[in-house]
């Protein structure tokens, strides 16, 4: 259980903080809300308290004999504010101490993430890149805001991610707070990054298809680590239910031959590729026009013939040297050969710089949270590693950024 202190600030998006808290909760932190004064015009400081079963205070005067506004920011192990407006981002920036969140702020010496939202012309406007980039610089970790509906009529980036996403970067700034570190330096800026996602689906007939158990988890957790280190991230995305992470462009494909067509467009001009996805390796010889009848007791034959091998694929139209190609394997073991052994042949087969392994079986790594990996490249392997799948994101950008540095 970690001590997470969160902060809201006076935008309309606190409601959704609401949730956010919630979901904190049900991680099974000890969470502390500390709204801002204007915070409270949107959402009482009743709700607050109910929610998180704790008092709830704005100012430094309450609860004097506590310390409050030393005492919460030095005993937190994250402080995580959402949303966070312009006027907060100002008063961070400036180290102001004027309500009771800018003195946790100031006395935080745990990782602290901002999710700023407001009006788009409040986040593009100078003072607010400003105050973005100096708090960046301090270390704070500060989100860039989701693009779409604002209050009002208004669309464009200034809206707060949603509380999954919020939670799953959360959740690893806790988990590995060098995360905070090198999510506030941004150091994939400059980065263009492709990354597939998902399970494909063959069509058997109009209404039936092969599909696998991949859940697009581990992709986008990529995609957004990836965002929040400051890449430009373009998600190629299969059968995947949730919205794609803040910032994130995506194209939705089904079988395995849109994919590679999706990403044999994509890639040209991407610094790493990262294949996630489980694209099935085999697609019907023929998808019946009408839906496929039981005839009783004759069993069913089917023809299949392979499809492409997306990853070979670019691994053989690569023009530029410095591109990475990042592949994975899920391997069970098998016969006389370890998953090690059996991502050492792939990793040679498949030629790409980077393979990811992880062992896998019957509830196993799909649709889970966790996992372990292991990361095989042509001189050597580091792991096994465990941990979340955002955790697990961040050490496979490390390692692709690793292999580009001038070899
Ligand atoms: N892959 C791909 N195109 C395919 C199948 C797989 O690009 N048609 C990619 C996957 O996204 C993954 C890597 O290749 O990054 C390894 O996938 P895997 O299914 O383990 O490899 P296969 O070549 O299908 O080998 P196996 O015989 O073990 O299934």
């Amino acid at each position: 259980m970690s001590r997470i202190v969160l902060g809201v600030a006076g935008g309309i998006a606190a409601y959704k903080a609401c949730d956010l808290l919630r979901r904190l909760l049900a991680e099974g932190h000890d969470v502390t809300v500390v709204p801002t004064p204007a915070a409270l015009e949107f959402v009482g400081a009743a709700t607050w308290a109910a929610l998180s079963g704790r008092p709830v205070h704005t100012q430094v005067w309450d609860d004097v004999h506590q310390v409050p506004h030393v005492a919460l920011g030095q005993s937190a192990d994250l402080v995580l504010v959402a949303p966070a407006t312009a006027d907060l981002l100002a008063r961070a920036a400036s180290g102001r101490a004027d309500d009771l969140l800018t003195n946790v702020l100031l006395t935080a010496s745990a990782p602290v993430v901002l999710a700023p939202a407001m009006h788009t012309e409040m986040w593009q406007h100078a003072a607010t890149q400003d105050n973005v980039a100096t708090l960046r610089r301090r270390g704070v970790v500060v989100l860039d805001p989701a693009t779409g509906r604002l209050t009002g009529a208004d669309s464009g980036p200034g809206r707060l991610p949603e509380p999954a996403e919020l939670l799953a970067v959360a959740m690893s700034v806790l988990a590995d707070p060098t995360i905070a570190t090198r999510a506030a330096r941004r150091d994939l800026v400059g980065l263009r990054v492709l990354v597939t996602a998902g399970g494909t689906r063959e069509s058997l007939d109009p209404v039936r298809f092969l599909g696998n158990a991949s859940s697009g988890r581990m992709g986008w957790a990529l995609a957004r680590s990836a965002a929040l280190r400051g890449a430009v991230v373009h998600l190629v995305a299969a059968h995947v239910e949730s919205d794609p992470p803040p910032g994130v462009s995506v194209t939705t494909v089904g079988s395995t031959a849109e994919l590679a067509a999706a990403v044999a467009a994509a890639a040209a001009g991407q610094d790493v590729v990262v294949m996630a996805a489980a694209p099935a390796d085999y697609t019907p010889v023929k998808i019946a026009d009408t839906k496929i009848k039981k005839s009783a007791g004759q069993g069913l034959t089917l023809s299949l013939r392979e499809t492409p091998d997306v990853l070979a694929g670019l691994v053989a139209a690569r023009t530029d040297p410095r591109q990475v190609l990042v592949g994975f394997a899920a391997e069970t073991g098998g016969g006389a050969q370890t998953p090690l052994a059996l991502g050492r042949d792939k990793l040679a087969r498949k030629g790409c710089d980077l393979l990811v392994l992880n062992e896998v079986g019957i509830d196993r790594v799909f649709g889970r949270p966790d996992s372990e990996i292991t990361l095989l490249t042509r001189d050597g392997e580091d792991g096994p590693v465990a941990g979340s799948k955002d955790v697990l994101a961040h050490r496979i950008w490390d390692a692709a950024l690793a292999l580009r540095t001038p070899r």
